[in-house]
Parts: C-alpha cells; structure tokens; sequence
C-alpha cells in the first residue's frame, strides 16, 4: 500500500527565522531538493511575515510552502488574526492546523481545528491537520481514544471530497522538541490505527498522507518513514538546519524507493 504513496517531508519553522538566516537556508534547501523532488514533496511553513520572502525566493523551485495556522474566518474584526487567502496570494498551497503548541498554548479544540481544516480546503489550501496524545494520555492507555477523536472531529465535519485532499500529521505531545521519537514501531502502531479510521469513513480516503512528527532526526528518519503507513515528516527543530533537513528529505527518498 505504501508504494503508492508518494512520501512528504515539510518544516514547521514555528516561531524561529531572521530574514539573513531565512534566505540562506531556503537558498541551500532550494538547492538541495531539486535532485529529490521527483520522489519527494517538499515543504515549508514558515512565520507569515516571511511568506514574501519565501515567495520570492522559492518561486519556480521544486519546494511547496505554507503557514502555521489561519483564521477560520475570511475577513473581519479579528485582531492579529490571518486569512487563508491572505496565505494564498503569497503563493502558499499548505497550512497546519491544530498544532499540539496551538492546542496547548492558544486553547484551541478539536472542533475549531476542524473549521479551519475546512476553511484551508475552501480557500485552496491543503492543510496539515496535526493530532496526538500526551505523555500521561500514552501511559493511561488513551492514545486511541485521543488521537482517533481529535481525526473524528475532522472527519465529521468534511466531506469524503475534501477529507481526501487533508494530510494529517501525527506528533505525539511527548516526543515533539525532546530529542525523544516514537520508536518506528510506536509510530506504525498509530499511524495504522489513523489509516483504519480513515477507511472506516471511506476507502476513498486510504491515500490521505500521514506523517509522523516529534524529534525526526536524519539518524532515525528512514527507519520511520520505512513503516507501511507513515508517509512522512513533519520536521520541527531539524528543518531548521539545512543539511539535517535535505539528510531528511533523502531519507524519505530512499524509502520511498525501497517501499
Ligand atoms: P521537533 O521536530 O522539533 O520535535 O518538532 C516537531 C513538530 O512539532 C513539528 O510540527
């Protein structure tokens, strides 16, 4: 089944970028894809006052990119909020949402990440729906129940046409910036789990491309990407670097070849 799917690697630059570090990585990582954009699709999303940056700098490149989070509304009185369509003039075609640090941090629900799942779609985005347990849900023996509502609320609110164009990131609370992954197997466990919820809703939806995220280093990624079901990375800290992220995306090549 994996050797249909075509792997995706994409950065989540989160909160990190100074437009002299930005032009230089994105200029070593626009150098470096070229040579795997064939078996890889790439991306980055990066903090919205660079998409102009990004823009100009990857146009024409075999690189996608795309922001953090949007707004679930197109326009309003929403103070430091941003619309999709604003993402899309600047070119992005990707948007995460749901980002267990947008959970956390901004109280976002299940159910809000859902609309702006769908207000992405709307807008001609693809986004990045991101879901997983923390480390006590994990030792409660929750990881399903967890991870299987927050896809539920998404699933419930999309229709099988547009559940097919989502991605979903699964990045385990626990393993995301501590240097601690899944192990590959822990990974597969979930990630086959996500797939069977998904074709439980319709076999339509078996494409869906789900990465893994949390602590992906160019020491464990092939390994990872190996599983069946994992199609992928979404890559904190270490797309932050570009030789860590290129070993990344080759990483992801190589499997895709092997799978
Ligand atoms: P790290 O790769 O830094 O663990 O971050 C993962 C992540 O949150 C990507 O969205």
């Amino acid at each position: 089944m994996s050797k249909q799917r075509v792997k995706w690697v994409v950065g989540n630059w989160k909160m990190h970028g100074r437009l002299a570090d930005n032009a230089a990585l994105l200029q070593s990582v626009a150098e470096g894809a070229g040579a795997m954009a064939d078996a890889v699709r790439i991306g980055v999303c990066v903090p919205t006052p660079y998409l102009a940056q990004v823009q100009s700098q990857l146009a024409g490149k075999p690189l996608a990119w795309g922001v953090q989070d949007i707004s679930t509304y197109t326009h309003g009185a929403y103070t430091g909020d941003v619309a999709a369509e604003m993402a899309v003039e600047f070119g992005a075609t990707l948007a995460i949402v749901g980002h267990s640090e947008r959970r956390a941090y901004h109280a976002e629900s299940s159910e809000l990440v859902a609309a702006k799942a769908r207000r992405a779609l709307e807008a001609g985005l693809t986004p990045i729906v991101c879901i997983g347990e923390t480390l006590d849900e994990r030792e409660a023996g929750k990881t399903e129940a967890v991870v299987g509502g927050q896809l539920d609320a998404v699933l419930n609110l999309l229709s099988v046409q547009e559940a097919a164009r989502i991605i979903v990131a699964y990045e385990p609370v626990w393993a995301i910036g501590t240097g601690r992954s899944a192990t590959a197997r822990q990974a597969q466990e979930v990630h086959a789990f996500l797939r069977a919820r998904l074709m439980q809703k319709d076999a339509a939806l078996a494409s869906v491309a789900l990465l893994y995220g949390g602590s992906v280093k160019p020491e464990n990624a092939q390994e990872l990407f190996a599983q069946a079901d994992i199609d992928g990375g979404l890559i904190g800290g270490a797309s932050l670097k570009s030789q860590d992220f290129l070993a990344i995306c080759a990483a992801a090549k190589a499997a895709s070849h092997a799978g």
